[in-house]
């Protein structure tokens, strides 16, 4: 343990639960000799409103334009989790509470999960780095999997960014062309590609997606194209179950590596014999989010930086 941030202080605020995030940012703050402070708005203080120019007639006690300058002179950090609302992606993808704590704040803001999730995608090409002599060139399938929810698209979109800008072969493998991700991300992935010499492609055909694949990483999502109809677009998800990565998947591919962001429902998401073997990546992946983590706080923290968000 270095302490390269003592009497430093961060803020985590939690809008959403979390098992991985909230522990390894508080830990990694100990770590590092920093104090963590979490806030879970709405719950344990005050609920918070984003839209600029409103009467605040609602629940909200206080604005994001208050919160984030009372919590700048508190903190040399603040670590925002606000999960989309899911009711109009098109609300959603503005990502107002992040944006707005980027905007108020006067120290830097880390997003740990909105409608990216960059901490994540740290820790994942950690995993992968560690395991693999050469990224660049090695095929990638970023798998949707069934869950009996509409979930986040945070960690498939990071996933591809992430993916492209290390120079892989990646395939978007999702059932039909309305699960694939946003416009906005599926154009900075093929930027990235275009950058570092990879590929970016989008696969329905489960068999061929896996056929010879090097990494197999699985995360399940909400259809964008009926974002909001969730009983319509359960309809259509329940048809896919068949989506599991499996060992009869796995077999397809060039002895694969496997991992999850988690939490994951097992013998739903992925097979309890694919989450245990010995290529599943699952649990270094969840341990590298200390590792990243406090590289990125000591880094965010440890020299003077403007305040921004990644
Ligand atoms: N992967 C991840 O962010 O886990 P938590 O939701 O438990 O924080």
């Amino acid at each position: 343990m270095q302490p390269l941030l003592e009497g430093k202080t961060i803020a985590l605020l939690f809008f959403n639960p979390s098992l991985r995030t909230r522990t390894s940012f508080e830990i990694g703050a100990f770590h590092l000799g920093a104090h963590a402070v979490v806030l879970e708005p709405g719950k344990s203080s005050w609920e918070m409103a984003f839209t600029e120019g409103e009467a605040m007639t609602g629940d909200a006690e206080e604005h994001v334009r208050e919160a984030a300058r009372v919590l700048s002179r508190y903190c040399d950090l603040i670590a925002v989790r606000c999960f989309p609302k899911f009711q109009d992606w098109g609300v959603d993808l503005e990502d107002r509470v992040l944006q707005g704590f980027a905007r108020h704040a006067t120290v830097p803001v880390i997003n740990m999960e909105t409608i990216v999730h960059p901490c994540q995608e740290l820790a994942h090409a950690l995993a992968l780095q560690d395991h693999m002599s050469e990224l660049a060139g090695k095929k990638y399938v970023l798998t949707w999997t069934y869950h009996p929810k509409p979930l986040n698209t945070a960690v498939a979109n990071s996933s591809l960014l992430i993916a492209t800008k290390l120079g892989m072969d990646v395939t978007l493998l999702c059932p039909d062309e309305r699960y694939i991700l946003d416009p906005v991300f599926m154009s900075d992935a093929q930027k990235n590609a275009h950058t570092s010499g990879g590929t970016i492609t989008v696969s329905h055909d489960i068999e061929h997606a896996y056929k010879d694949a090097d990494v197999v990483y699985a995360k399940s999502w909400g259809s964008l194209a009926m974002y909001g109809d969730w009983e319509s677009e359960r309809a259509v998800r329940d048809q896919y179950k068949h989506f599991i990565v499996d060992e009869q998947k796995m077999s397809l591919t060039n002895d694969a590596v496997f991992s999850h962001c988690l939490p994951a429902r097992r013998n739903v998401k992925a097979t309890d014999a694919v989450m245990d073997s010995p290529k599943s990546l699952i649990i270094e992946e969840a341990e590298n989010r200390l590792h990243v983590q406090k590289a990125l706080m000591a880094a965010l923290c440890g020299a003077h930086t403007p305040a921004t968000a990644i």
